[in-house]
């Protein structure tokens, strides 16, 4: 097949939305609703050109059908882009009429933030639509959701130390963590606490200051913390760090954090693989996020505990993939994709929820 639909590659449904007025331009894309509606993100970015927008919204929402069927939540995936720059582009009416189309799929695709939203945003976007996600706590919302994530990542890293060196403790090993914001900073804590030594790195001198006096923690050049004499390195900042160039260079065993795509093509896992190095697939070990923000939608509203108490199966969801990787001989991304795809095949038949 040729032309547009051939790019769709699986999704159900991908919507254009327009609004002269307000000078909205969007697309939400539902890639998958077998196991639930669709969760996902809007991200606000000046994308060059409509087809970039449409490249990274395919992406991003198929790889959120994966992430869910992995959390075990009853969600599907799908994600939105608007068109411009939120720094000047951003209005009531834009988000408003954002929050139009989000309704016309009738709760087939469910909103929250990503890059370039905020709460705020999601509080303007109810206000045309029941289907988001991702409020403050003042809005009855699950707020900063990096506490979620940062517990996810961190006992994902326990049960990869369980796999790598047959202790489940961070306790005497060293952590290289790149990115001390929402996420960064809450994990180094939990370590420090742990007993484990850090080496840490950032941009952002205040962010670096936050920890910087924590016992156990040393601050590095922001280049030199991927390749630390570690057992364990921790990307919180940027997606595409692991590329051909910085796998040769890993010291750490274990790569184990919450930066989105961390892998900067596909062969990179295989690369990995060879070198030894135990790589927790992103989406798995950050799932927290999801989790937390899809706590909000129960009928009596948002549970910080609950939400908590579910972030601990993560790292039993991690488990799995690895134990999967090693008795098929195969990589722990390819691992996950399997058990997800499993999942959906096995329970999407069941649920009571129909798209
Ligand atoms: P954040 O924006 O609060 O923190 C990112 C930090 O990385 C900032 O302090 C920034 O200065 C730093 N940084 C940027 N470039 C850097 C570089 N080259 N070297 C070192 N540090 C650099 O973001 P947050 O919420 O902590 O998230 C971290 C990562 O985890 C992001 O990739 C995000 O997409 C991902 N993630 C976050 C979730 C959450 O709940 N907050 C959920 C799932 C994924």
């Amino acid at each position: 097949m040729e032309g547009t639909f051939a790019r769709f590659e699986g999704h159900e449904q991908v919507v254009f939305a327009n609004d002269d007025a307000s000078g909205l331009r969007a697309i939400i894309a539902v890639h998958s609703t077998r196991l639930g509606p669709s969760l996902g993100g809007t991200r606000f970015h000046p994308y060059p050109d409509d087809d970039a927008a449409l490249t990274d919204v395919l992406r991003l929402s198929r790889a959120m059908t994966y992430k869910a069927a992995c959390a075990g939540l009853d969600l599907g995936g799908g994600k939105a882009v608007i068109i411009g720059d939120p720094t000047t582009d951003r209005s009531e009416a834009l988000l408003r009429a954002f929050g139009r189309a989000v309704d016309w799929l009738g709760g087939r695709y469910i909103t929250a933030c990503d890059v370039g939203t905020t709460p705020r945003d999601m509080a303007i976007i109810r206000r045309e639509t029941r289907n988001v996600t991702g409020l403050d706590t003042e809005e009855g919302g699950s707020g900063d959701s990096g506490i979620a994530t940062a517990h996810g990542v961190h006992l994902s890293m326990r049960a990869a130390a369980g796999v790598a060196f047959g202790e489940p403790t961070l306790q005497g090993r060293h952590v290289a963590v790149q990115g001390l914001g929402k996420v960064g900073t809450r994990l180094v804590r939990a370590l420090v606490e742990e007993g484990a030594k850090l080496t840490v790195a950032d941009v952002d001198e205040e962010a670096v200051d936050r920890v910087a006096d924590l016992p156990g923690v040393e601050v590095v050049a922001v280049d030199q913390v991927l390749f630390a004499d570690a057992d364990v390195v921790s990307p919180n900042a940027l997606g595409a760090v692991l590329t051909q160039t910085t796998i040769a260079l890993l010291q750490a065993r274990i790569v184990c954090g919450a930066a989105n795509n961390q892998l900067g093509v596909d062969e990179d896992a295989d690369r990995l693989r060879e070198r030894g190095i135990l790589y927790c697939p992103d989406y798995v070990v950050n799932a927290g996020g999801l989790i937390n923000v899809a706590d909000e939608l129960h009928d009596g509203g948002y549970r910080h505990d609950r939400a908590i108490r579910r972030v601990e199966h993560v790292p039993d969801n991690l488990t799995r993939i690895l134990e999967l990787a090693r008795a098929e001989d195969i990589t722990t991304e390819a691992a996950a994709e399997e058990i997800a795809e499993r999942r959906i095949a096995a329970v999407s038949g069941l649920l009571r929820w129909r798209g």
